[in-house]
C-alpha cells in the first residue's frame, strides 16, 4: 500500500529481518567489548553545536556541510551528533573520569547523523559501534583497539577485509610537514579542484582524499607525512607495526591515508572491503592525543575507532533470514486455545521461544504458519486432551506425556 508519507531521504526503517541481522552484529560486538573490558557508555543524540565545531574541526566536510544543526526553543544551537568521539570526550571531562584508573576503556553503539548525499552504504541516519581507550599513549592501546575491530569482522565472517595503516605524527611535528605540503599544493594550484584549492591553508591533508584526477596527479608527487615522521612519532609508528605483526594482524601502510576528522594524531587506520564500491570503509579510527585538552580537559592521550553497522551488513550481504522458533503450540480444536496460550507462557518461562496462533487458523493453517516462522517443532494439542510433538524438519510425530509436557518439550528431543 502506498502512503504519502515515507521515511525521510537518506534514512530507512529497520524491519524485523534486518533487526535480526543487526542483533547478531551487536551481540558479537558486545561480547568482544566485554571480554576486553570496554564498558558501554551512551551519550545523547544531540549536543551543543560548538562541541563538534571545536572537536571535529571547522575545516572538515562534516562541520562545513554535513551537520543537522538547529536552534532549540531557548535559542541555543544544537546538532544531531555526526560522530561519537567528541561527545565521549565531553562526557569523560564532565564526569571527571581522569580520576579513575587509566585508561578508561569505553564502547558504544547508536544512531549518528550526517547530511550527506545518500547512496549505497551512505545514509543521513546511520549506526556506528565503536570503542575508545582514553588516558594512555601506549602503542599497545592502538593495537588493542585495532584487534577488537579485526576480531569482530573475522568473527562475523566479513569477506575481503583489508587493514590500512598510517600515521599523522604529533601536532607539533606535523606543523613542519604541513608547511611543506602547503608549498607543494600552492606550486600546483592550477591543477587542483576548486574545493581543494580553497582549503590549501585550512586543511591541506584533505587533498589526499580528493576524487578528481587533477588533484590526484598532484598528490601522487606530494611529500607524505609517513616519510617525514621522526623521533618519538617514528618510534610509536614502528612499535605499532611490530605489535600488529606479533599479533598476526595483516596490514598495509598507506602513506596517503587521511581521515575526515581533524582530531587525529599519530596512528590512523581504516578497515576497507573492496566489495563495497565507493563507500568501501567499514570502520576506522586512530589516536587523538590532543582532543580532550582541546575540549577543556587535562592533557589526555586516547585512541579508538568506529564501524558502520550498515557497511558491515552490506559487506556480509545478509539480512536476518527466517526468525526461527523453538516450538509452535498448535490446537486441533478451538476449545484448546486457552490451554495453548498458558503452555506457551510456561515454555517461555523455561527459556524456549514459543508461539501460538493468534489468527484463528485451522489445524492445517497453524502447521503451515509454524513452518513459515521456522519453528523447529510443533506441540499439537489434540481434542481428547492428548498431545503430540512434531519435528517440523522431518514431519515425524510422537505422543508426549501430558503430565510432563514442559519437561518433554524443554528436554530438546523431538
Ligand atoms: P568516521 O570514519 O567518520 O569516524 O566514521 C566511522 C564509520 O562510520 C565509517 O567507517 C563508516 O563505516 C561509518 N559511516 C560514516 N558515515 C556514514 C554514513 N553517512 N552512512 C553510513 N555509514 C557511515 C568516526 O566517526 C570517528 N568518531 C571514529 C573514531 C572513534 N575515531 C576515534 N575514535
Amino acid at each position: 500500500m502506498a502512503s504519502k508519507y515515507q521515511a525521510p531521504r537518506g534514512t530507512f526503517d529497520i524491519l524485523p529481518a534486518q533487526a535480526r541481522a543487526r542483533a547478531r552484529i551487536e551481540r558479537a560486538a558486545a561480547a568482544i567489548f566485554a571480554r576486553a573490558g570496554y564498558e558501554p557508555i551512551a551519550t545523547p543524540a544531540f549536543e551543543d553545536t560548538e562541541l563538534f565545531e571545536r572537536g571535529v574541526g571547522r575545516s572538515t566536510d562534516i562541520v562545513r556541510k554535513e551537520m543537522f544543526t538547529f536552534e532549540d526553543k531557548g535559542g541555543r544551537s544544537i546538532t544531531l551528533r555526526p560522530e561519537g568521539t567528541a561527545p565521549i570526550c565531553r562526557a569523560y571531562i564532565e564526569h571527571g573520569m581522569h580520576k579513575l584508573a587509566q585508561p578508561v576503556k569505553l564502547s558504544y553503539l547508536g544512531p549518528f547523523f550526517r547530511h550527506e548525499r545518500p547512496q549505497a552504504g551512505r545514509h543521513r541516519q546511520f549506526h556506528q559501534l565503536g570503542a575508545e581507550a582514553i588516558g594512555t599513549d601506549s602503542p599497545l592501546a592502538d593495537v588493542e583497539a585495532i584487534m577488537l575491530l579485526a576480531d569482530l569482522l573475522a568473527e562475523l565472517g566479513t569477506p575481503g577485509v583489508e587493514l590500512r595503516l598510517g600515521s599523522l605524527g604529533s601536532l607539533d611535528s606535523r606543523r613542519a610537514y604541513l608547511e611543506e605540503l602547503k608549498a607543494h599544493l600552492h606550486a600546483h594550484e592550477g591543477e587542483l579542484s576548486r574545493d581543494v584549492r580553497e582549503r590549501i591553508d585550512l586543511n591541506p591533508l584533505r587533498a589526499f582524499d580528493a576524487d578528481d584526477e587533477g588533484t590526484q596527479a598532484v598528490m601522487a608527487a606530494a611529500p607524505t607525512i609517513v616519510e617525514r615522521l621522526d623521533g618519538e612519532d617514528a618510534e610509536h609508528f614502528a612499535e605499532v607495526r611490530a605489535l600488529l605483526e606479533a599479533a598476526g594482524i595483516e596490514h598495509t601502510i598507506d602513506p596517503a591515508l587521511v581521515r575526515g576528522l581533524d582530531y587525529y594524531t599519530r596512528t590512523i587506520f581504516s578497515f576497507v572491503c573492496e566489495g563495497l564500491g565507493a563507500q568501501s570503509e567499514i570502520g576506522g579510527g586512530g589516536r587523538y592525543d590532543g582532543l580532550i585538552e582541546q575540549l577543556g580537559g587535562p592533557p589526555t592521550p586516547a585512541v579508538g575507532w568506529a564501524a558502520g553497522i550498515e557497511r558491515i551488513l552490506l559487506a556480509l550481504g545478509e539480512d536476518g533470514g527466517a526468525p526461527g522458533r523453538d516450538v509452535f503450540v498448535v490446537v486441533a480444536e478451538d476449545g484448546q486455545r486457552q490451554r495453548a496460550l498458558t503452555l506457551a507462557g510456561e515454555l517461555r518461562h523455561a527459556g524456549l521461544s514459543a508461539e501460538v496462533d493468534l489468527a484463528g487458523r485451522s489445524l492445517k493453517g497453524q502447521l503451515k504458519h509454524a513452518d513459515r516462522l521456522g519453528a523447529r517443532r510443533a506441540l499439537i494439542l489434540e481434542a481428547d486432551g492428548s498431545a503430540q510433538l512434531r519435528d517440523m524438519g522431518t514431519g515425524r510425530q510422537r505422543p508426549v506425556d501430558t503430565a510432563r509436557l514442559i519437561d518433554e518439550v524443554a528436554g530438546g528431543g523431538s
